[in-house]
């Protein structure tokens, strides 16, 4: 698996990702898509759209506003008990989230390093370690703090450090057992951080009315639940999508876009009859699953968690998660929760308006249950890049390749002149990239070799280059014979096509149909 760093790295190389307002220093945990990222991210945006609305007979689609009626919130429960658990370093002042700062403190240098220490199994390593490295990586741990009065203590007659529990162990050298990842301080109590972003509408802070960015899309189709109902007609089951950024103020983001204060969802509540909802929410598990394995990610990376129940949200009656194994380890790509009927009958109860359907079969009203298939835009973009990062060695060169679906590269061809001082090679290379274009975007490149030129478009996951060459154009020795080469990103294999060919061999490539191109047209050189 690719490390983040080579991610973050390639990112800002290549232009998918950068840092938000980089030029005054960043701001922690806010990106920006660069020309290349906003292709990719959407893409993925535009497949989910086309596969959950477009191919279905029972999806319409909604984009709601992101400012909500402060109401909405409290009818919610997000006012209420949309908090994480926070806690504090006492001494460097760091926050984190309560969950989380365990994992923090085991994967961190400085423990791993005592760690280290620890298993030699005497205490004079530990005092060493505390004297002298620890100074730099922990200076806040109490023994550390205090380096010449541990030194001095008599551990004679008490067990070994590796012969003590680990809450013992960081009792001995930190004086609590929770201390904190960064400086080995002493930690705060648990507390509960609200997670909403409050903002404010109105010219007048006194007069203005306080309300929350949104810290899901899903309440604008629950309070919307009527309207579309009317306008669309559907019968049950039907789904609402939405796609849209969502905000939240998270304790600890962080893993590059993994986590992140604003960031997009991709969010289908799907409302069905009261006890069908269990059968439901597994087809949709089993299809969103299938989603991202549709699109190239590797069935390795991808496997399903269900919740135990008291990781339930206070929405939920089961959850299950779509993991990703991404770069930092397992982690939430997707959620899809079975949310009851507590939303519809939360916004009845606050708003006065019945939010309910009529069933004709039965001839009565009812309340439909939701299944909520979650994703995030983000996390799903950031999945398919890191799936799609390989390192090759090719001619003892390595070799930079991201093999992206051809619906989610971000370019789908690169058009290249092997001879840029040859005008008629250079006139005929951008007439086709002005005809690809029309229906795949294409670009036209001649600002290197055609070797440095084939590796710049590996690296950014294009499918397919078309090389334009004297044989295309012709010359004094041989007349035009208006072919060009095209070669596969994944296999760098070539074939030789007609120019008059070209589009509909385009087609079947898109289509993942090499093979069946290269036996019709035969592989020229590798
Ligand atoms: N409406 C249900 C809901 O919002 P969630 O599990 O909190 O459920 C759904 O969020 C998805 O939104 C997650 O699986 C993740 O992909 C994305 N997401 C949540 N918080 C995020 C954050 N801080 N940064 C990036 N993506 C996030």
């Amino acid at each position: 698996m690719v490390d983040m760093d080579k991610i973050v790295s390639l990112s800002k190389r290549r232009g998918f990702i950068f840092q938000s307002s980089e030029i005054y220093g960043g701001l922690g945990s806010a990106w920006d898509y660069g020309p290349l990222g906003v292709e990719l991210k959407n893409n993925v945006k535009r497949l989910w759209w086309r596969d959950n609305v477009h191919l279905r007979d029972d999806m319409v689609g909604l984009d709601a506003a992101i400012t909500m009626h402060p109401k909405v919130w409290e009818a919610s429960g997000h006012l209420a008990s949309f908090a994480d658990p926070f806690t504090g370093c006492l001494d460097c002042g760091r926050h984190y989230r309560a969950d989380h700062v365990e994992e923090a403190r085991k994967n961190s240098k400085w423990w791993q390093k005592l760690t280290e220490a620890r298993g030699k199994g005497t205490w004079s390593a530990v005092i060493n370690w505390v004297k002298g490295d620890g100074k730099k990586l922990a200076p806040n741990l109490a023994s550390v703090k205090q380096a010449e009065v541990f030194s001095k203590r008599d551990f004679s007659g008490h067990p070994e450090p590796h012969q003590i529990s680990e809450s013992e162990f960081m009792k001995q050298v930190g004086g609590v057992d929770s201390l904190c990842p960064s400086c080995g301080g002493k930690l705060s109590e648990p507390r509960p951080a609200s997670l909403m972003l409050e903002t404010s509408l109105g010219p007048v802070q006194e007069t203005a009315t306080k309300t929350y960015l949104r810290p899901e899309t899903a309440q604008g189709i629950f309070v919307n639940f009527d309207n579309v109902l009317q306008a669309s007609r559907k019968k049950l089951p039907f789904g609402i999508a939405q796609i849209g950024k969502a905000f939240r103020n998270e304790i600890t983001p962080g893993n590059f876009t993994f986590r992140t204060r604003e960031f997009e969802q991709m969010e289908i509540e799907y409302f069905c009859m009261p006890g069908t909802d269990e059968e439901w929410h597994q087809k949709w598990v089993d299809e969103r699953f299938q989603w991202y394995q549709r699109y190239g990610i590797q069935k390795d990376n991808i496997r399903q968690r269900r919740h135990e129940p008291d990781e339930l949200a206070h929405y939920a009656k089961g959850c299950v998660d779509i993991e990703y194994l991404f770069p930092m380890g397992w982690s939430e790509l997707e959620g899809i929760a079975n949310r009851t009927d507590y939303d519809l009958r939360q916004h009845s109860q606050f708003s006065g308006k019945a939010l309910e359907y009529f069933d004709e079969e039965s001839k009565q009203k009812i309340v439909p249950y939701v299944i909520e298939p979650s994703a995030g835009a983000d996390r799903s973009t950031l999945a398919f890049l890191v799936d799609s990062y390989h390192e090759e060695e090719v001619r003892e060169e390595k070799r930079v390749v991201l093999k992206f679906h051809s619906e989610l590269a971000p370019l789908k061809i690169a058009v290249l002149p092997l001879l840029k001082k040859n005008d008629r090679i250079v006139e005929t290379a951008k007439q086709l990239t002005a005809n690809l274009r029309q229906r795949w975007y294409t670009v036209y490149d001649d600002t290197a070799s055609i070797g440095r030129l084939y590796r710049r478009q590996d690296e950014v996951g294009t499918p397919f280059c078309v090389t334009v060459d004297v044989q295309t154009v012709g010359d004094d020795k041989a007349p035009a014979d208006e072919k060009v080469t095209i070669r596969d990103r994944d296999t760098m294999e070539q074939v030789r096509v007609s120019i008059s060919a070209l589009e509909p061999v385009m087609e079947k490539l898109m289509a993942g149909k090499w093979a069946e191109v290269a036996q019709e047209h035969g592989i020229k050189r590798t």
